[in-house]
């Protein structure tokens, strides 16, 4: 906060005390009314009903000097006054990180012990599932879902079909280190008649109903444009993340407008990585629950 800006709220905040003192002070000084007929003092009569001036109740004036006592303490305890930080130094990143170093002391021995035993076995243990299912809904069935089965451009992780391989240690680097897929656009380079005869080959390699006309044009161009990145049979390569194609396991969807989409305008998968923010034990739990999910 600028210089400017802090001594605004910090001037605003006290005339506003200094105000609310004045105001119960001057409202304190006004001459009460006593009997019930003096309706003179304030004039106000309506539907048979009139307004008196009787002084204020005690304990309701003390109440609001307390208010006023109670803000001056609160402004001299907790930030609030500008840039000033108050003498107790609380903040809400400080309380923050101090609840999670609570947790991590509590909990982190837990974690400690499901890390040290192999994912393998983890995945197989009842009490590791149940831990690792919260971690899960926790932080993952925004993106995969809450049953872990995907949507589209967000793959399902409960099968047994694998962007970047299903193995133990692939499924913790892609937690770790997160992904990116990158599939480049072709719609330039093919053209609109190329997308379709492509997509009439890629529908021919998982053995969907196709053009056989169309897909055998489309396999020159896929044998030299795609080949590289899904293999000349179409099984995909995971080192890249390119999808397997002759499966029935599709990110993006298996429609012709699907595929041709995916083609002329190529897609950009990324999983965020989550190393810094879970820490290994964590994605540790977390592969062991996927790898268990997929068997
Ligand atoms: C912001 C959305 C998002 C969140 C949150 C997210 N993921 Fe992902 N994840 C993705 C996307 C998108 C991909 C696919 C990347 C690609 O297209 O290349 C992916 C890929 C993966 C893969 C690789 C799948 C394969 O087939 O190889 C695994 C494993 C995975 N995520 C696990 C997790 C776990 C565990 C969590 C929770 C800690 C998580 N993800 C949180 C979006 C997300
Ligand atoms: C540079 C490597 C690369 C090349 C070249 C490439 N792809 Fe891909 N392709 C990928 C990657 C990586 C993905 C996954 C993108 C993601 O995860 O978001 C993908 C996704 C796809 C998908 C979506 C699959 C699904 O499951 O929904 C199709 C279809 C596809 N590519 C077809 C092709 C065709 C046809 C060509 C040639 C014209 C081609 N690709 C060229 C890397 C490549």
């Amino acid at each position: 906060m600028s210089a400017f800006w802090h001594w605004w709220v910090i001037g605003l905040t006290a005339i506003t005390l200094v105000g609310c003192y004045w105001l119960i002070k001057f409202a304190a000084r006004i001459p009460a009314g006593h009997a019930e007929t003096e309706t003179d003092v304030t004039g106000h009569s309506w539907d048979g009903l009139q307004e008196l001036n009787n002084p204020l109740p005690r304990w309701w004036l003390w109440m609001f000097y307390l208010t006023i006592v109670f803000g001056i303490i609160y402004f001299a305890l907790y930030p609030g006054l500008g840039n000033f930080q108050g003498f107790l130094g609380w903040s809400q990143t400080g309380q923050y990180d101090r609840e999670v170093r609570k947790a991590d002391k509590e909990y982190g021995p837990i974690f400690a012990a499901f890390a040290a035993q192999d994912i393998d076995s983890l995945s197989k243990d009842p009490k590791a599932k149940e831990a690792g299912n919260r971690l899960y809904l926790t932080y993952c069935a925004v993106c995969h879902g809450s049953d872990a089965r995907g949507a589209t451009g967000f793959p399902n992780l409960a099968d047994e079909d694998w962007l970047y391989g299903g193995d133990p240690d692939a499924i913790k680097a892609s937690i770790l280190d997160g992904r990116q897929g990158f599939m480049p656009p072709f719609g330039g380079a093919l053209g609109d008649d190329g997308v379709k005869n492509v997509v009439q080959y890629v529908k021919s390699l998982s053995g969907m109903p196709h053009d056989a006309a169309a897909a055998q044009q489309g396999q020159t161009q896929y044998m030299t444009l795609c080949a590289g990145c899904h293999m000349p049979n179409g099984v995909g390569m995971a080192a890249l993340g390119a999808p397997n194609l002759t499966d029935n396991a599709w990110l993006y969807g298996r429609s012709d407008g699907a595929i041709a989409k995916t083609i002329r305008e190529g897609r950009k998968g990324v999983m965020p990585a989550h190393r810094a923010f879970l820490g290994e034990d964590k994605s540790h739990l977390l592969a062991a629950y996927i790898y268990g999910l997929s068997k």
